[in-house]
């Protein structure tokens, strides 16, 4: 059995708020009695891209079990680099390819630098197509920020992905991948894409209030929200989501 945490959306700032919230959900996650495999974190780590938020970043992050990142929108992949991963600053896409347990995690960069629609770019599709088949005997994840799926609100749905065939067509021609996890949206959803389920973890900073929920863009009272995926060796998955108090 392999227990995948997934968070998103930290939005780090510097603010008191923000690091409470993202130090809330880190300690929760160092406390379980059964420590998780991984934590996913599929982008908005950090709200402005500014190398402090990073550094701040890497010290709420630093757990005893693999911290596995993305970035979003909100994020920039050159300060992402120096001050939360340690590497050369540089502004290629930020991918990664982990071995968690018997399965696999691609962490991809859908970000696009200076927009805040996403894109999964032509060398991010090629890498991905060339990992997974070098992994195709194992379950593999791929996590990125923004959702490929209408949200059935107006903000995200104007800065979803864009050129979703891309994405439809690398799970067509790689049936080993068990679903795909995003963030972006800040509301904890479920759908499906490609015929694989496809999980959007809910925000850390603000929750999204959907257009029947009323006026306001942001529900700033919700508290900080998780999601656990659980991959059985038989090859079923189910997700939980939580909130963390
Ligand atoms: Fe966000
Ligand atoms: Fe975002």
């Amino acid at each position: 059995m392999l227990l995948l945490a997934h968070i998103s959306d930290l939005h780090l700032d510097g603010t008191q708020r923000a690091t409470e919230r993202a130090l809330r959900v880190m300690d929760h996650l160092r406390n379980l009695p059964r420590p998780v495999d991984a934590v996913v974190v599929t982008g908005d780590i950090a709200d402005h891209g500014e190398i402090s938020e990073y550094e701040e970043a890497a010290r709420i992050l630093a757990a005893p079990f693999p911290v596995l990142l993305a970035p979003g929108n909100h994020d920039a992949r050159g300060p992402l680099r120096k001050g939360l991963l340690g590497l050369p600053e540089d502004g290629s896409p930020v991918n990664s390819v982990h071995r968690v347990g018997g399965a696999a995690v691609l962490m991809c960069d859908s970000s696009i630098p200076g927009r805040d629609e996403g894109l999964l770019d032509p060398d991010t599709v090629a890498w991905i197509d060339r990992t997974l088949s070098e992994l195709h005997d194992v379950p593999a994840f791929l996590a990125f920020h923004h959702p490929p799926v209408r949200m059935h609100h107006p903000l995200p749905d104007s800065i979803g992905l864009q050129r979703q065939q891309d994405l439809a067509d690398l799970l067509d021609a790689h049936p080993h991948v068990v679903a795909v996890l995003t963030g972006h949206s800040h509301t904890a959803a479920a759908s499906t894409f490609a015929r694989r389920p496809l999980l959007v973890a809910p925000a850390i900073t603000w929750t999204l209030r959907l257009p029947w929920e009323g006026e306001g863009l942001a529900d700033l009272d919700a508290p900080p929200a998780l999601a656990y995926h659980v991959l059985d060796d038989d090859g079923s998955l189910i997700t939980h989501f939580r909130v963390v108090r």
